[in-house]
């Protein structure tokens, strides 16, 4: 396993993702801040714990990564306890890879009548995206490589990592499907 990116080095970015976060959002009295599960999760709390703007938290979770990697296939799991309606949403991703999953979710919180709907993803794999996403906060650019840690698992192993780590034998562009 190589480490790809330090947990010091998350612990500095998260921070200043925090920061510019919090500037953004220092006038709005209604942020809901949307986890997509599990990935997100880490980043999530390191972040949030860092904001001082008001904010509340809800949750979606999707199909899982290999069923989710065409138009039309991404499931909804489980959806959003709390109304978006007139609310800013900002969207904590763990990863943008496809961009599928991103597009689905984006789209549904605007349908929903969000006020503003906005993307934060801790990493972003340019290189393989299908669907156009912006990402309003983007922790790193990673090459196409299949990643574990800091809530990035595969087959729901490594998640706990502190750091983002290659495994071994995933060098190649060939992204694996765990499932
Ligand atoms: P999408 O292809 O952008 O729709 O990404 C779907 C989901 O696949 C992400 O939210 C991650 O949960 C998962 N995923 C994509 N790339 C990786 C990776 O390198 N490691 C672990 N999970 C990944
Ligand atoms: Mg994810």
């Amino acid at each position: 396993m190589r480490v790809l990116i330090s947990q010091e080095d998350l612990e500095r970015r998260v921070q200043e993702m925090a920061e510019e976060i919090d500037r953004d959002y220092a006038a709005s009295d209604r942020l809901i801040c949307v986890g997509v599960l599990k990935g997100s999760v880490f980043f999530m709390v390191d972040l949030l714990k860092r904001l001082t703007v008001p904010l509340s938290i809800d949750f979606f979770q999707t199909s899982s990564y290999g069923s989710s990697t065409s138009p039309g296939e991404v499931r909804i799991r489980k959806d959003l306890d709390l109304s978006v309606r007139g609310r800013d949403v900002l969207l904590i991703e763990d990863i943008v890879d496809t961009g599928w999953t991103l597009r689905t979710i984006l789209d549904l919180l605007r349908f929903r009548g969000a006020r503003s709907v906005k993307l934060c993803a801790l990493l972003d794999k340019a290189a393989a995206r299908e669907a156009e996403v912006k990402i309003d906060y983007r922790g790193f650019e990673i090459e196409k490589l299949f990643v574990v840690g800091y809530g990035l698992d595969f087959n729901e192993h490594y998640r706990n990592l502190p750091f983002i780590a290659v495994l071994d034998g995933e060098e190649s562009a060939e992204v694996p499907s765990p499932s």
